[in-house]
């Protein structure tokens, strides 16, 4: 498509909006919806490349429909993309065995799926686990095409060891695939190398002891392995951080955070980190996973840039950017901002921000006020992420909504607290917008609690 567009000689135009053509646009912790509408169902999950075929993307994770505060296994969900924009879902991939390790009263999570060169086959490693999660296994599950069915072998502990959290990563120099887990009641952290059918663990390589860590991931960067992974804290957004380490067998570095300390990594645990190799790049995503710790089965997701520096890495804080999964480049998308001091809010509602907001002022929403602007720009569909503080308890949440041109819109925002520090966060809502709408942002949940809107961030949907 490129190609045409140079062919054409508006190549540098396509370019200046930075959105080619066949790229993919991401708004993080947005609800994102497949090919038919429906909620992207695929958390705790991961992301590869078909071996085979066109070279499509697939997407594997939790389906989580209908869970509040925890449930037991509904099914792998399984969703393809050629551009990681729009994904066309496959159905579950592994389902419930009534009666079985795997049956609808137990829990899976956390599945994997990585190519097997040897047997020309995928293999899913998973968390499996009774409900009250005294079991703490991996499960092993296997299929000859990426999209499945997948067939299970069993759930077993390795080494005879507890498993919880856990991912599998595949070294792209080796083949050599490992499994990183947490164990010892979640107090280590471990790694052990597979055999070469990835059915089982063959050694243990490396055991970090109680550091209380969960979420891994890797990269492989210049002959260096990063090894993310999140502290232990529920479904609470924790500082992620990472490892070094050019064996997987160690030694291990401390750990350095990704992104800084007391920004709960954007408001996400670590999923699955995925390395593109471009024509032109190479490229480090960070598929985070947001938790809503009260209402799981409408969690988020975030895929953020990771920047890697030439000896640290660190996640790149945005509300919207796009990637060329083909070239291996990204941008951030350009934005209008409308600051607190900027909007049409009551003058009454705007107060000082001591941290350093935009604009110096934030609109108090605490009581019953609300954030309201009226759009300048273009007519259009727009996703608008609300920057705010609210520094509440940990696991809280509120909710806001909108109305454009006095008309309610569907759907509302979920902010979850910033805790006790003043770095802001974003929420998204999708909002379709005319030149010159009036809208009204309203806080739904009052709880007395501190509440500060620094602005919103208007982006072309
Ligand atoms: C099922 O789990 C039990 C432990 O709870 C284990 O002994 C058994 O081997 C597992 N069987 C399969 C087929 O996963
Ligand atoms: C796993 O179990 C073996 C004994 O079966 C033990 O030697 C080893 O330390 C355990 N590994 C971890 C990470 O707990
Ligand atoms: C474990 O399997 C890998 C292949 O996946 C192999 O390279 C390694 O030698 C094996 N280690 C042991 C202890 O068998
Ligand atoms: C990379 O980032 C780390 C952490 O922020 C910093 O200490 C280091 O100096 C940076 N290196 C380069 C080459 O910029
Ligand atoms: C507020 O709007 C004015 C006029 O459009 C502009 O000059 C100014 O830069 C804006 N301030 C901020 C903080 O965006
Ligand atoms: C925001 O308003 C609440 C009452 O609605 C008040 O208690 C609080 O002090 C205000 N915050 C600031 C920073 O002025
Ligand atoms: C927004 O808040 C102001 C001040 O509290 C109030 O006068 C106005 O009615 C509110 N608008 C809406 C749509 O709630
Ligand atoms: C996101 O989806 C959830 C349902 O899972 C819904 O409650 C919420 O309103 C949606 N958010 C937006 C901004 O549309």
């Amino acid at each position: 498509m490129h190609s045409t567009f140079k062919a054409f000689g508006i190549w540098s135009l396509a370019s200046l909006f930075s959105q080619a053509v066949n790229a993919a646009t991401f708004f993080p912790l947005l609800n994102m919806t497949d090919t038919d509408g429906n909620l992207i169902q695929a958390h705790g999950g991961n992301i590869i490349q078909a071996q085979d075929g066109d070279g499509s993307w697939y997407w594997f994770g939790e389906d989580k429909t209908g869970e509040t505060t925890g449930g037991t296994f509904i099914g792998v969900s399984c969703y393809k993309s050629s551009d990681f924009s729009s994904w066309e879902y496959q159905g579950h991939v592994l389902k419930p065995i009534a009666d079985t390790n795997i049956s609808d009263s137990r829990i899976v999570e956390r599945p994997k799926v990585l190519y097997n060169d040897k047997n020309s086959e995928y293999v899913m490693w998973f968390h499996g686990d009774s409900s009250n999660y005294g079991d703490a296994q991996v499960g092993v599950a296997t299929s000859k095409t990426i999209d499945g069915d997948y067939d299970w072998k069993g759930n077993f502990k390795p080494f005879g060891n507890d498993s919880r959290d856990m991912t599998i990563y595949k070294d792209p120099d080796t083949g050599t695939a490992y499994l990183i887990h947490a164990t010892n009641n979640n107090a280590d952290f471990s790694i052990a190398s597979l055999d070469e059918d990835y059915y089982n663990v063959n050694e243990t390589q490396y055991t970090f002891k109680g550091v209380y860590q969960e979420a891994p991931g890797v990269f492989k960067i210049a002959g260096a392995y990063f090894l993310l992974f999140s502290p232990q804290d529920g479904w609470t957004p924790t500082d992620n951080g990472y490892h070094v380490a050019t064996s997987m067998a160690g030694p291990w570095s401390d750990k350095t955070l990704l992104a800084p300390e007391g920004a709960y990594s954007y408001l996400t645990q670590n999923a699955y980190d995925i390395t593109i190799k471009g024509s032109k790049e190479t490229f480090y995503l960070y598929l985070g996973d947001h938790w809503s710790g009260n209402q799981l089965g409408s969690s988020t997701y975030a895929f953020y840039p990771v920047i890697y520096n030439g000896s640290a890495l660190s996640l790149h804080k945005t509300g919207g950017w796009t990637l060329d999964v083909e070239a291996g480049t990204w941008s951030d998308l350009p934005d209008t901002t409308i600051t607190a001091d900027n909007s049409t809010t009551a003058e009454e509602y705007l107060v000082t921000c001591d941290d350093g907001c935009t604009g110096g002022k934030a609109a108090n929403m605490t009581g019953s006020s609300n954030f309201t602007f009226t759009w300048g720009g273009s007519a259009g569909d727009k996703v608008v992420q609300i920057v705010y503080t609210y520094p509440g308890a940990k696991n809280a949440f509120k909710h806001i909504g909108a109305t454009v041109d006095g008309k309610p819109v569907e759907g509302n925002a979920l902010l979850e607290t910033t805790r006790a520090n003043t770095i802001s966060q974003q929420a998204p809502i999708p909002l379709t917008l005319a030149e010159g709408s009036e809208v009204v942002l309203k806080l739904l949940d009052f709880d007395g609690t501190q509440f500060l809107v620094d602005g919103v961030q208007v982006y072309d949907a």
